[in-house]
């Protein structure tokens, strides 16, 4: 944390993003962040607030993690060990989607999957936008923007604001060990795929915070948002 920070009540997220979300179609809010940072806790959080603000529905979430790819898929191409990279996504699949989402007059059916970290797999169709005026995508390589990486840097200008949420190393380091644990790795192979995978993408991932309209960090219980 830098001094440079100002607290961000969810209340004052929640106005920023009804505020700017009159654009006459469906707004799309991305956050973006390393693994672990907390980003689909946010987002929980956001839609929850949206939607007790509204007295109705019109927030859902759209997780990029829905355009895993299938664990056969990765197994044959060889990728498996390395689930969670940028090339083991259907990032065609994500941005033709995220397009359709954006630009579907709201009232008709949208279906986005979603991922099931239970069996480490997507759910087509876990979860269907209809007539929500805000989406939230939430997920690690919103910002990409590396001609290496295949068409992430496409996903930019379908947000029309993207937030990223920041969190120490140390911090998602520890998360993504016990993360693992939990799933059924030995404390070593936790280890291992930290440091292996997960951190060499959360340190790609850092390098796009730049490209993001708001970058925040959660402190003490609260959300501030961190000067850049
Ligand atoms: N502000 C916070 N304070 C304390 N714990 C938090 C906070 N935000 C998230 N966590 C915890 O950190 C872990 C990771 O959170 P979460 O699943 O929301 O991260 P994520 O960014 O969505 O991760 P991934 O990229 O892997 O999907 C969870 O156990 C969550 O409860
Ligand atoms: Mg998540």
């Amino acid at each position: 944390m830098t001094d440079a920070t100002v607290v961000m009540p969810m209340s004052r997220l929640v106005e920023r993003v009804l505020n700017a979300a009159v654009c006459g179609r469906r707004y799309v809010l991305g956050i973006a962040g390393p693994p672990a940072a907390g980003k689909s806790r946010l987002s929980v959080g956001i839609r929850d607030a949206l939607n007790a603000h509204a007295g109705s529905v019109i927030a859902e979430i759209a997780p990029m993690d829905g355009f895993h790819l299938s664990n056969a898929v990765l197994r044959a191409s060889g990728k498996l060990a390395r689930k969670g990279g940028p090339d083991t996504f259907d990032v065609s699949g994500y941005l033709e989607t995220l397009s359709r989402l954006r630009s579907t007059p709201v009232g008709e059916p949208v279906a986005w999957p979603t991922f099931d970290r239970a069996i480490e797999e997507p759910t087509p169709s876990g979860v269907i936008f209809d007539r929500h005026t805000i989406a939230i995508t939430e997920g690690n390589y919103l910002l990409l923007d590396d001609l290496r990486s295949g068409s992430w840097s496409g996903i930019r200008k379908l947000l029309d604001e993207c937030w990223y949420l920041d969190a120490d190393r140390n911090v998602i380091e520890k998360r993504l060990v016990r993360r693992h644990i939990r799933g059924g790795m030995t404390l070593a192979a936790a280890k291992a795929k930290t440091r292996q995978s997960d951190l060499p993408n959360a340190d790609l991932i850092a390098a796009t915070k730049s490209r993001a309209d708001l970058v925040l960090q959660a402190y003490n219980g609260r959300y501030h948002a961190i000067a850049q």
